[in-house]
Parts: structure tokens; sequence; C-alpha cells
């Protein structure tokens, strides 16, 4: 079809949904290669620690309640590439076996809407050990409708009221991905804003992904009474912005409400909710908001999460929530503990104020975009703490090799050991993600420069083995070194060889392996 062709539809109904949806589905884990969906902020190993001590916060409480013996299921909704997972569990499980203190067992289940993301999770070589042990399920579950868990690496169907344990619902860069309502408030009267959708010539012919960069919006809104019938389930929250706000658009969060819902369910006892995203909790933050935009990806989109009314929902239900009292800038990370006595979690909570009140993930996240810029005037120390503070994260190290190089030989003993053991923490929890990297090879050539040449070699191979078809020759060279160093001169010549084979004029490979024939 050619020519602008133009249509109205509820804001939640518009088929921008159905694109992000068929994004997901159809791109799987693709979706994170070249950070077409941004990851780092909401899946480093700094946030994902704050995550792990809140989940161990309320293990604690649960057993200090006496509630040891069922175990714990922690559903992530929306789990993506499943960095964010395998980071949390990877932080439980040390917090688990550090503390050595009596718990409830517990089983984390990542789900998501591409049934390929279940089956690439499934194949994942980091996740294997968590499966092994029992810790660590999968699921296809879409927010929008589903009232089971079906589980496939254990073949375990959760329904209504099967669980003993509150339910631990981790929703981390999720509610600003599903639909939402869009309402505007004005007069103290609730209008729906429904949106015109302008498609480009020759729509029809797109592929499904490609429009959503193509389409335009624009927005007409009419009165909508339903909101403030009796039997409107958000009702309260809804008469509560009919009297505080006014020329005011507003998100209104209903499939992640219904969501928590469905979820809230399947536990007798309730929920918690850690969860992160770009969102509001304040109500400051809605007044005389305008219509959004969409923020594009490449080809998915996120809007902003409505925390201030999932709050007020479950707030008025009974729940305690916990967020910042700071502002924040790029991240905003909530609790709800939706369960009996709320109050009566300190470890949850203590937890909360440690990892997320006093200096969080959106902090975190505000120093590293500064660290990046001011690389190449920091030293070793602060490089070495910064890293520490992100907990090894191996973007960091990709990011400061080269300063990290430039400051080799001025490196004292301590800051090699310190160095080093920072590699191996970094390279012990690093998850692969559709866009790889030679992290080994980094890590072998800086370990290289610092004249460690058993951990230099152990990396280097690593890489070899990974990357087969694209060694580059000096990584030969620098291997034959190390076996020199090492005293494993058949092995050096070894890699001479190979060296040669690619690259048969290499000058000092060829003065080198004379030298050990001689
Ligand atoms: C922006 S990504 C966030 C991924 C991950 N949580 C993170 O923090 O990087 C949103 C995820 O939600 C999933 N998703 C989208 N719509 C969904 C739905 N209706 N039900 C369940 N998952 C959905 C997508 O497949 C994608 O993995």
């Amino acid at each position: 079809m050619t020519g602008n062709h133009k249509q109205r539809y509820r804001f939640s109904e518009a088929p921008i949904w159905d694109l992000q949806r068929q994004y997901y589905e159809e791109e799987g884990l693709t979706a994170w290669r070249n950070d077409q969906v941004p990851q780092y902020i909401t899946s480093n190993p700094m946030i994902a620690t704050a995550y792990a001590e809140m989940i161990f916060g309320f293990l604690q409480d649960r057993a200090n309640k006496g509630y040891g013996s069922e175990p714990v299921t922690i559903v992530e909704l929306g789990a993506g590439a499943g960095r964010l997972a395998y980071h949390a569990l990877l932080e439980l499980c040390r917090l688990r076996d550090y503390a050595g203190i009596a718990l409830p067992a517990f089983r984390y289940v990542m789900t998501d809407l591409a049934m390929s993301n279940v089956r690439a999770w499934m194949e994942h070589p980091a996740l294997q050990a968590f499966t092994a042990e029992g810790i660590l399920d999968f699921a296809r579950f879409d927010a929008i409708q589903d009232t089971t868990l079906h589980l496939v690496q254990s073949d375990v169907t959760i329904r209504s009221g099967d669980l003993q344990q509150p339910i631990v619902i981790v929703a981390n860069y999720f509610f600003d991905v599903i639909p939402q309502e869009l309402l505007y408030i004005d007069d103290g009267q609730i209008n729906e804003v429904d949106v015109y959708v302008e498609y480009p010539d020759h729509y029809d012919s797109m592929k499904p992904t490609e429009l959503l960069n193509q389409i335009g919006l624009s927005y007409e809104h009419r009165r909508a009474t339903e909101y403030e019938q009796e039997s409107y389930s958000y009702r309260d929250v809804i008469a509560f912005y009919k009297e505080q706000l006014e020329d005011s658009h507003i998100l209104f969060p209903v499939v992640g409400l219904d969501c928590l819902e469905r979820l809230n369910k399947l536990s007798q006892n309730g929920f918690l909710l850690v969860t992160a995203d770009k969102g509001y909790h304040l109500l400051d933050n809605w007044k005389y908001a305008e219509a959004p935009e969409l923020v594009l990806h490449g080809r998915s989109f996120s809007l902003t999460a409505n925390y201030h009314a999932i709050e007020y929902v479950y707030k008025q239900r009974g729940a305690a929530a916990l967020f910042p009292p700071q502002h924040h800038q790029d991240i905003n990370v909530g609790c709800i503990l939706h369960l009996d006595q709320p109050m009566s979690y300190p470890q949850t909570r203590l937890a909360y104020h440690r990892f997320i009140e006093r200096f969080g993930p959106d902090e975190f996240y505000s120093m590293k975009v500064w660290v990046d810029r001011h690389l190449e005037s920091m030293d070793m120390q602060q490089i070495l703490s910064f890293w520490r503070l992100g907990r090894y994260d191996a973007e960091f190290f990709i990011q400061s090799t080269q300063r990290i190089s430039s400051l080799i030989p001025e490196m004292n003993d301590e800051d090699t050991q310190d160095l080093l053991t920072g590699i191996q923490r970094m390279w012990s929890s690093y998850y692969v993600m559709e866009q790889r990297y030679d992290l080994a090879l980094d890590a072998g050539l800086v370990l290289f420069e610092m004249s460690m040449y058993e951990a230099s070699k152990r990396f280097l191979e690593i890489s070899i083995r990974e990357e087969q078809d694209e060694v580059v020759p000096t990584v030969y060279y620098c291997l034959a070194i190390c076996c020199l160093e090492l005293e494993l001169v058949e092995e050096a010549s070894s890699y001479l060889g190979k060296l040669l084979a690619l690259d048969r004029d290499h000058e000092e490979a060829m003065a080198l392996l004379s030298a050990i024939q001689e």
C-alpha cells in the first residue's frame, strides 16, 4: 500500500506494542548484539549485587520468622540476555556460602516472552552449574496474560496458591517496555489519550520491526469515565490523580499491575518486588507531564515506568514500598514488600538501605560515565578501586586496558598482585553475551606485559581456543615467549611454527626458533 495511512488506537492497543513484541520474539538474544537494547546500566555486576543482597536479606527474614523449610521462588520477568540473573545468582550463592547460616532453599526462575531466549539460557555455559545444583530454572512467561509458570528444567507447573513462601519478583528494565495506558488529567476529569498512527509509504511491504522507526504518532484525548467507576480495580489511585493533577499526562501501568496480581496469586503469602527502571515514584515528576515520547533503541523502544501508581496501589493494600529519598538520574531502584507485616522484614529493608539508598546503582552509573571520560588521568589505585566498586566488571576492564598497559612500567608488586587477582575474579564471573568480545585476549596481553607468564599463557590459550578463526600472529609470539620463560621449549617451538605458518616472514619468530634449535 502507498500513500499516508492514518489510524486511531487506544494507546495500549496501538500497533507499536505488537511491533515491540515481534521484535523481542524474533530477535531473541540477538537484540543485545551491538548494544541494540542497552544492558550495561541494568545488568552490571554492581546492580546485580544489590539485588542479591536484598534477596539474601529476605531469605534471612523468612528464616528468622520460622519459615525456613519451604523453598523461596524468585521469578525474573523479561530476563533478556540473562546477565543480571547470572550475576545476581552468583552473588546470592557467594553470600549464602560466606554466611553459612540457616536459610530457606531457593530457586531462581528466569522468564521471558521470547521462547528463543529460554532455549539460549538452557544452553548457556555460565548457567549450567546453577541448573545442575537445582537452583535455576526457566519458563516462558508472557506478562500480558499468563497465569501459571511452567518450569522447563524440572517440568513443574506453578499454579494459583502453590507457593507457601511469598514469591520474589525481579522486574529489571521491564515495566517500561510492556504496554501502558495513557491518561490525560485536567479540570478534575480523566481522559484517555488515543494515538493516531501515521504509516509511511509502502508500509505493508516493510518488515514489522523496521516500521517502528518510521511511523508517526500524534495524540488526541477523549473523556473516559470507566476509570472512575466503583468496580474499577485501580479506582483509588485514579481518584488521587484526579484530585492532585491538572494538565498532566500519566502513563498508567494496568498491564504491569495485573501481571503483579497474577504472580501474587501463585503464592499464599504475597510478594517481594525488586525492580529497577527508568521510572518515577514521585508525583511531582508526573505533574504537568507532556505526552510521552518513545525512546527508540534501534528497533525497540521504552517509555517511563509509573512507579508512583504501583507504589500507591500496593501501599493501599498494606504493603511497604522503598524508593530512594534522593532523586535519581538514570535508573530508579525500588522494592515493594507486599507481605504480612512488611516492616517486620528488617534484613530486607536494611539491604535496601545499604545497597540502594546510601549509594546504589544510579550513583554508580553516574560515576561510571564520569570515569569513562577521565580514564587517561587515573592512576592504578584509582582504577583498581573503581573496578572493585563495580565488582570486577569485564566492561570496565575492557575499557581501561590501554590505560592499564601504560601504567604497568611504574606498578609496584602489590598493584601487580591485585591486578592479577582482579583479572581472575573477573574471568570467573564473565557472562558471554551475543556481542562477543575476546576478553581472554585482553587479559592475556595485560598479564604478558606484567611478566606474569603462567597466567598470561592460560588466558592466551583460552583466547586461541575460543577465537580459532581469528588468531592474531602476535598471540603465538607472546605464547612462545611465555613458554620459554616457563622452560617449555618444545611448546615454544610449536607456537613459533604456528606463527610462521601464518606469517612466514616474521623475523623475530625465525630468530627465536633458530636460537632454540641451536
Ligand atoms: C528491555 S529488555 C530488558 C531485559 C533485562 N531485564 C535487562 O535488564 O537487560 C525487556 C525484556 O522483556 C521481554 N518482554 C517484552 N514483552 C514482554 C512480555 N509481554 N512478557 C514477558 N517479557 C516481555 C523482552 O523479550 C526483553 O527480554
